[in-house]
């Protein structure tokens, strides 16, 4: 059994059912293996735990409004306080019948890739609920919430320029381990990064999150040929959506698009512009090498003594790339890792900052 955490939960729900047609109720480990994902893992999950609809409602007070903090395709998020004490977030998947099946699907991907992984960048999975139709994920709590919320002045905290390159920078790393054969042993493809995926706790170190659509490249292949293209618009790798093919350049492209938010503070698509208007990418593409025009779409919330006129052009230039539509000639994700830490370092010296404060991560 490849999937510890799948086998425990096989014997766990095994001796409830028998019926193997219907998505809710158990099935055994292969008819629900990740197609074509042998797993040649490495590391062990590190411990989920699993929660009972009891315990869920204990600790969001009956998911009471008041605990929401926000609501995505998957369902509501309540914070939450568990017996032990610690603040949780708790996603509750809240699917119409018709799309259950994904929803369950994307329940049991993100259970077993997230409970497998461990990096300083990306969210933490604490445990998960399968209560007979009840589900919920369990999270560490990020009390920032997202970055999108940040760039769109719904957080408190305005965001200067050294600020949106530590959270450029820490992402970046979370990707760049994920594209890694560290995690598991193979690359996973996450699908699904976008600036709301991005988390942010007390320290505003980036976490990303949701990796309900991520995916494990086969081995020794660069390519996954999908039936169906899954992601989030404003954010779609144009080679991937053209032509089904996955690869791990996809993730750059989305994380080119987020680079384009942090720089202009601007939506990935924004249905309050005409048509011509609302992609982000389409918008600034063209300009990003062109410093007269580039500094035009500058978001101007941002300090303009947070930084240089370098610093800018070469993270601009950096975004550029990420956003090619040639996806072989987009960086990979350690290349945008190494570039924005020498953005990092190189603006926060220009700006006489302490350098102590900046500390050289590997
Ligand atoms: N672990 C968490 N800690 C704090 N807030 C969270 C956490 N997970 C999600 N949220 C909040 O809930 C919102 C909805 O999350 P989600 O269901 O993933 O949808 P989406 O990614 O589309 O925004 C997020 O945008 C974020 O603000
Ligand atoms: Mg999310």
């Amino acid at each position: 059994m490849p999937f510890g955490l799948v086998s425990s939960w096989s014997k766990r729900r095994g001796k409830k059912s028998k019926d193997h047609s219907d998505p809710w109720v158990y099935k055994p480990v292969e008819f629900w293996q990740l197609e074509d994902q042998t797993p040649h893992a490495t590391k062990k999950h590190h411990g989920s735990s699993v929660f009972t609809l009891k315990e869920m409602e204990d600790a969001t007070c009956s998911f009471s409004d008041e605990h929401m903090v926000g609501k995505g395709g998957f369902g509501r998020v309540y914070r939450g306080t568990l017996r032990s004490g610690e603040v949780v977030a708790i996603k509750k998947m809240e699917l119409p019948p018709f799309k259950e099946a994904q929803g369950e699907r994307e329940f049991r991907v993100e259970v077993d890739i997230l409970s497998r992984l461990s990096h300083p960048n990306l969210v933490s999975l604490i445990g998960y609920c399968a209560d007979g139709k009840h589900r919920f994920l369990v999270y560490e709590y990020l009390q920032n919430g997202n970055l999108q919320d940040h760039l769109n002045g719904i957080g408190e905290v305005k965001m200067d320029w050294p600020l949106r390159l530590k959270v450029a920078h820490g992402a970046a790393r979370g990707l760049a381990f994920l594209h890694s054969s560290s995690a598991v042993g193979i690359p996973i493809v996450h699908r699904d990064f976008k600036s709301t995926n991005i988390l942010l706790n007390a320290n505003f170190d980036a976490k990303i999150s949701d990796f309900g659509l991520a995916k494990l490249m086969p081995e020794g292949q660069e390519t996954y040929l999908t039936a169906r293209v899954l992601g989030t618009f404003g954010y779609f790798d144009p080679q991937y959506t053209s032509t089904g093919k996955l690869t791990l350049q996809s993730d750059v492209y989305a994380f080119g698009v987020v680079l384009l938010e942090l720089l202009t503070g601007r939506r990935a698509v924004d249905l309050s512009q005409g048509p011509s208007d609302q992609n982000l990418v389409l918008q600034v593409r063209h300009i990003m090498n062109d410093w007269k025009k580039l500094r035009k779409v500058i978001d101007p919330e941002l300090n303009r003594s947070s930084y240089t006129r370098e610093s800018i052009a070469t993270f601009a230039n950096l975004a550029s790339r990420c956003v090619r539509i040639e996806s072989s000639e987009r960086p990979s994700m350690i290349e945008c890792v190494n570039e924005l830490q020498m953005i990092r370092y190189t603006n926060s010296r220009a700006l006489g900052m302490p350098l102590h404060t900046f500390k050289i991560v590997k």
